[in-house]
């Protein structure tokens, strides 16, 4: 086995220096709200914020009662999705990982305690910097998704520190590629893009960050400890392949009868599952699945 650091939260000896030099990066260049954007210019509204081929009822039999006004109507509200989600989930991130800094003081290696510091301030930043957004764009938050409750609430709180920093990684990392996969191309809304951008130049670190100590996790825990760890992370896996696939909240939140019924479990099954969808998620999310796969999970 590799030289490994065996603390609450272990990490390979590798690891150590590559994670001093995540911290190094980020106050090397730190988000400012107040610069990070172009907030002067504005969010137009008229023009798309993602790709319209990337809605979720693309390629179903749902897409062809909508249209064009409405079908960027329906874009916005996704967006509006997408940036509540990082909402819900990097405003409870600091609470976790600094909660797992101070129950721990003393006990993890100084790299993985000064990062798990700065991911909290970074992740607080980005929460400022999405509800100025979605403010300024006169977008709703949507509620917070079950699945997100649940873990947020109950699960991750009570399980190994490693595992939580994976589970809440692999949100991020789903969410992430979801994002940069819809809204990095020439005629895209601007600011929406640009923000996109300044926010996965930190997530990618974060994202580094976590696989590490996962990595680290499975190499020195027990049979039974990564079984458990790759259960929860294929279930929530999963979950989120629902989720990013189709949200039928969506029909709140917009001005017309949204063509998919919120209470046809049938029909959101039928989006959710669409040929489109599936492989929209087999090529957007394959480095994710590479890495489940790596670390045993699928
Ligand atoms: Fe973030
Ligand atoms: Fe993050």
């Amino acid at each position: 086995m590799a030289e490994m650091l065996l603390s609450p939260i272990p990490i390979k000896e590798e690891h150590r220096a590559t994670v001093a030099r995540l911290a190094i990066a980020s106050h090397k260049n730190p988000i400012d709200i107040k610069t990070v954007l172009p907030w002067s210019q504005g969010i137009d509204r008229s023009i798309a914020p993602k790709r319209i081929d990337q809605l979720w009822i693309h390629g179903t039999e749902y897409v062809g009662q909508l249209n064009d006004e409405q079908k960027l109507e329906v874009a916005w509200k996704e967006i509006a999705r997408d940036v509540s989600m990082f909402i819900w989930l990097e405003q409870k991130i600091p609470v976790l990982y600094v909660n797992m800094v101070h129950k721990n003081m003393g006990r993890l290696s100084k790299e993985v305690e000064e990062y798990l510091m700065v991911f909290s301030k970074e992740e607080i930043v980005h929460t400022l910097m999405f509800k100025r957004y979605l403010e300024m764009a006169g977008l709703e938050m949507f509620s917070q998704p079950e699945i997100l409750t649940k873990l947020l609430e109950e699960v991750l709180p009570n399980l190994a520190p490693s595992v939580t920093i994976m589970v809440t990684m692999i949100i991020e990392w789903v969410a992430e590629n979801a994002v940069m996969r819809s809204t990095q191309e020439s005629g895209i809304e601007p600011l929406t893009r640009e923000m996109f951008h300044q926010h996965h130049i930190d997530e990618l670190r974060h994202i580094a960050f976590a696989r590490w100590l996962g990595e680290s996790y499975f190499a020195s825990c027990s049979e039974e400890d990564a079984k458990l760890a790759q259960v929860i992370l294929k279930e929530v896996y999963y979950k989120l392949l629902e989720n990013f696939s189709f949200n039928p909240e969506i029909a709140r939140h917009t001005s017309f009868e949204f063509p998919v019924d919120p209470n046809d479990s049938e029909a959101i099954a039928r989006v959710q599952k669409s040929e489109h969808n599936n492989q929209l998620n087999a090529s957007r999310f394959a480095d994710i699945e590479n890495w489940l796969i790596k670390v045993g999970v699928l």
